[in-house]
């Protein structure tokens, strides 16, 4: 194929997929790395905050309206952070249509999205190194749930406990 201007605009890969971020005061700095990271891969990222380090703040006035934005699909997937990543994942599973789950290895990273349709994926910034964190979010992006019969189904038993 000749290289002519198509073929060089074509040639560009750009992620589509939409990612929003979050984080308290414990996951700040380790947001603003990841931001950068995820920027540079091209992907467009939404910042629900924090958007400066507040040794007072609360993770739920970060991670609630990433949860919502989820759930709502105004962005497909999502990234919390808080010291520990407890907190983080807690409170974005109070809302419906969140699948949240503190991650701390590779294999749960790509796991989560394969069976389990996770869609957030929270870190402790007091407990991860940067690169790892880096590797877990490459596995948990690129992943696709695989949509098999017993995934579905487990699926639907999980979403029944929202209606209650
Ligand atoms: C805040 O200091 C810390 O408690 C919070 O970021 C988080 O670790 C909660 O789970």
């Amino acid at each position: 194929m000749p290289k002519d201007i198509t073929s060089l605009v074509f040639a560009k890969k750009i992620n589509e997929m939409k990612i929003g971020i979050a984080a308290d005061h414990g996951g700040f700095e380790l947001k603003e790395i990841i931001n950068a990271f995820l920027l540079k891969k091209e992907y467009e990222v939404v910042d629900f905050g924090a958007h400066k380090l507040d040794d007072k703040d609360d993770y739920p006035d970060f991670v609630i309206p990433l949860a919502k934005a989820i759930a709502s699909n105004e962005v497909e997937r999502g990234i919390a952070i808080c010291g520990s990543g407890v907190g983080a994942s807690i409170a974005a599973n109070k809302v419906a249509g969140v699948r949240a789950a503190l991650i701390n290895d590779y294999f749960s990273s790509h796991q989560g999205v394969e069976d389990d349709d996770m869609n957030l994926i929270c870190f402790g910034g007091r407990v991860i190194g940067i690169s790892a964190a880096q590797e877990f979010i490459t596995a948990f992006l690129n992943a696709k749930f695989t949509g098999a019969e017993r995934h579905v189904r487990r699926l639907q038993k999980v979403k029944q406990l929202e209606k209650i």
